[in-house]
């Protein structure tokens, strides 16, 4: 996990270093958050004592994808809304870092955080897994059209390792919030195609038309409303929880923006 955890943060480093130089490099405006790193850090030991952008301590994460990437008949695009595989997960709030050394005891409550940080890198990354191809149906220029293409698929390679890994969460309940429980998914009432472990790629399943034949798809790819989408589901985790109003103001600013783009012909 510290592995995956180390790669996957260099990578989006790495993106938002790209894009950012890219947008320079054609005098266009660049996209600069540093004035929002104001969010606490943990206090457990080790943690650097810095503003944060997110906040990771108070999470509602929502964990369908793993129903919906399971399913062989139905399609958000279609309208159709999907199970969650960790109901507890995706009401409240719960940490999934640390957030003192208190959390670090008993192993089953640490245990129980970082199964929470396995569901929420599997929920961030597929949540980029659709943004890339929602919003390359926007793209005229080639070159952008590039850029797009040859990053989305790595949010789906660290989608697909945050599934698989999410799947070795040991099933438990927190000693510390007993009303979360993360159930053994191979075990009725769960288990079956739906939930089975080791099923970590994309089940056929409608595409575009119900005449057509299913198909193994990223799915939402969905272009309307695919940016101020992606705002509102990391809002709604969570994630920006205690950002102030500026903060929100110029995200929902950048998504406007984003989803007014058109492609030209
Ligand atoms: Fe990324
Ligand atoms: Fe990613």
């Amino acid at each position: 996990m510290p592995q995956y955890i180390h790669d996957n943060t260099e990578d989006e480093f790495t993106h938002e270093d790209f894009i950012n130089a890219y947008l320079t490099s054609k005098g266009a405006d660049i996209v600069n958050l540093e004035q929002f790193r104001t969010l606490p850090s943990s206090t457990a030991t080790g943690a650097r004592q810095i503003g944060r952008l997110t906040n990771l301590m108070e999470l509602t994460v929502d964990t369908s994808w793993w129903t919906r990437y399971r399913s062989r008949t139905m399609n958000p695009d279609f309208g159709d809304t999907f199970p969650q595989a960790i109901p507890s997960l995706a009401v409240g709030m719960h940490p999934a870092i640390p957030r003192t050394d208190d959390d670090l005891t008993p192993k089953d409550h640490i245990q129980a955080i970082a199964n929470t940080a396995g569901f929420h890198f599997g929920t961030i990354e597929q949540g980029g897994t659709s943004l890339y191809p929602s919003l390359a149906q926007r793209v005229t220029n080639v070159e952008v059209l590039r850029i797009v293409l040859s990053i989305g698929p790595t949010e789906a390679m660290h989608f697909q390792t945050w599934q698989d890994k999410a799947g070795n969460a040991p099933p438990l309940t927190d000693p510390k919030d007993p009303a979360l429980v993360f159930p053994n998914l191979n075990a009725p009432p769960f288990g079956g195609e739906d939930f089975q472990t080791n099923l970590i790629m994309p089940e056929p399943t409608i595409f575009l038309s119900r005449s057509l034949p299913v198909c193994s798809i990223v799915r939402p790819t969905g272009t309307k409303g695919a940016a101020m989408g992606a705002a509102n589901f990391l809002t709604a985790m969570g994630l920006f929880r205690g950002q102030s109003p500026a903060f929100f103001a110029l995200l929902r600013d950048l998504a406007e923006d984003a989803d007014d783009a058109k492609r030209e012909s």
